[in-house]
């Protein structure tokens, strides 16, 4: 994917370049769509080929564009080569755009943008994601609701990459009566408990699964063995009040000291977190650990990946720490309670209200799912909307608007799609006419379909998931423009054919990203 058409365009140009095309394929992307004009498929910007090539001169990029642009030439694939700001301009013949686009989607499944050549030479790794984690004695909160919903994103995307992810949930049990009994009981007390809670119930809405359920007191004694290590390395440094130290000043930071033991001997939260990370990296030899959480937990991950590392573990810089911001104003009608139950009593109570006085909602056969399947929607997209390290004020009534940019938004589009789909069947689907989705709506839609691996690229860069939701919600905008215009009911089949094949890619293309997000697609509502 981009369906090759990336590869095609870079193997042209290595030969006016004289560069190889795997070092060209990144510098050419899809143009995003634009409602003003209509765009070409994809660019190469001059500015990134320079990078490639370490000029510093930077000789004005626009007559390079020109100048290069000369030394092209269109084929088979492309028919259209133009030069904008400093960028060469490809237009991919109409014909194989269209179908290539469509069968790719379909062939590809679940899998499409995935097997992109932009992910090529990918090398698989054993990746650690430590998420939701919250207190086993307190209540679940809105901070660990969003590390749920972060880590899961994250997780489910290292997976769809080919990576071998192993999910952890760290409970902070730490003087919990569970913790003093033995580690096999101990596990079988929390699933349990678990298991009864409404944490256990959004883990199964949202999908989210655990390899390991492991706790604070689980290192219990691991942490002495921390302690004496340190020591014997010369690292623990005690205190008049009998505590220990490891002091951090040497890193930058001349006041960072970070506090390993009190001074009855016990060990404290740092301490844990270095025994957990030392047997995870026996237990799962991991090229990458990533912890999920809120940002105020930022020098304390700083400091335990400092001490791993003048402990002499080399691997600390393979851990990393996705810190994100706070949820304001998140209130139930009864009050500012923000616990996990009463934000999932909230979702649904508000959903089953929006959903009974919408004109268009179906009879549903389980009106209690589907609403909690959309609010859920909803709350995941609010919150991955924006940078994960931003704080923002929620509001109930921006989260559940249907025609906003919301996640009832999306579950909306992908139901009203799926009912296309089973109204007119998938007996036009076997073969469709290129030439009869060549009008504007139908190429835009095209075009954005070309874009879905960049966006995965970009979202599996920076772990963000931003870049993902506004495609979706994008996909979404220009199929419901689609749906006004581009009749499937009394055309002739062969339009009828090729727009409901059209259709079921938006479709596809839809569930998957929000299958990553971790967003069950209703197909009713
Ligand atoms: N239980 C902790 C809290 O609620 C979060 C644990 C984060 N993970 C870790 N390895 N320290 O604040």
């Amino acid at each position: 994917m981009a369906c090759g058409f990336r590869r095609s365009i870079a193997c042209q140009l290595s030969r006016v370049l004289d560069l190889p095309p795997e070092n060209l394929i990144k510098s050419i992307s899809a143009v995003p769509i634009s409602r003003k004009e209509e765009v070409a498929d994809f660019q190469l910007s001059v500015d990134s080929l320079l990078e490639n090539n370490n000029d510093h001169s930077r000789p004005d990029t626009q007559v390079q564009a020109r100048k290069l642009a000369e030394k092209l030439k269109c084929d088979s694939v492309v028919s259209e080569i133009s030069t904008g700001q400093g960028t060469v301009n490809f237009k991919i013949n109409r014909e194989l755009l269209t179908k290539t686009v469509l069968q790719q989607v379909i062939k590809d499944g679940s899998k499409y943008g995935l097997k992109s050549e932009l992910f090529s030479g990918l090398p698989q790794k054993k990746i650690v994601v430590e998420f939701s984690s919250p207190n086993i004695a307190k209540k679940f909160h809105v901070g660990h609701l969003r590390s749920t919903i972060i880590g899961n994103f994250i997780a489910n995307l290292k997976e769809a990459l080919g990576h071998q992810v192993t999910r952890i949930n760290y409970l902070g049990d730490w003087g919990m009566q569970f913790g003093l009994l033995g580690t096999g009981f101990q596990l079988f007390g929390y699933e349990e408990k678990l298991q009864s809670s409404p944490l256990q119930h959004l883990f199964e809405r949202l999908g989210v699964h655990f390899d390991e359920y492991s706790g604070e007191s689980f290192y219990r004694e691991k942490s002495q063995e921390v302690l004496k290590l340190l020591d014997s390395k010369g690292l623990l440094q005690k205190t008049i009040k009998g505590t220990a130290i490891v002091d951090l000043s040497g890193n930058g930071d001349p006041s960072s000291i970070c506090t390993l033991m009190r001074s009855d001997g016990t060990s404290l939260y740092a301490t844990r977190d270095l025994a957990a990370a030392i047997d995870r990296m026996d237990k799962y030899n991991f090229d990458t650990m990533i912890y999920v959480t809120d940002k105020g937990q930022k020098k304390h991950f700083q400091q335990v990946f400092q001490m791993l590392q003048i402990m002499g573990y080399d691997w600390a810089e393979r851990c990393q720490h996705v810190p994100f911001g706070v949820v304001q104003g998140m209130k139930t009608r009864k009050g500012d309670v923000t616990f996990l139950e009463d934000v999932l009593n909230e979702i649904r109570l508000r959903m089953l209200q929006n959903m009974a006085s919408l004109k268009t909602t179906k009879v549903l056969e389980n009106p209690q799912e589907t609403a909690e399947r959309v609010g859920l929607a909803a709350l995941i997209i609010q919150d991955f909307k924006g940078l994960l390290l931003s704080d923002y004020q929620f509001s109930w009534d921006r989260v559940f608007q249907s025609r906003g940019d919301t996640g009832v938004f999306l579950q909306y589009t992908h139901a009203r799609l799926h009912s296309l789909e089973e109204t007119f069947g998938c007996g036009y689907l076997n073969d469709f006419n290129t030439a009869c989705l060549q009008e504007p709506q139908s190429v835009s839609i095209l075009q954005h379909l070309l874009r879905f691996d960049e966006v995965l690229y970009r979202s599996s860069q920076d772990l963000q998931p931003r870049h993902i939701v506004s495609y979706l919600l994008t996909l979404s905008h220009l199929a419901g423009m689609a749906h006004k215009t581009l009749y499937v009911k009394d055309g002739p089949p062969e339009v009828a054919g090729a727009r409901l094949h059209l259709f079921r890619a938006v479709r596809s293309v839809l569930a998957n990203g929000m299958k990553l997000l971790g967003i069950t697609p209703v197909c009713r509502m």
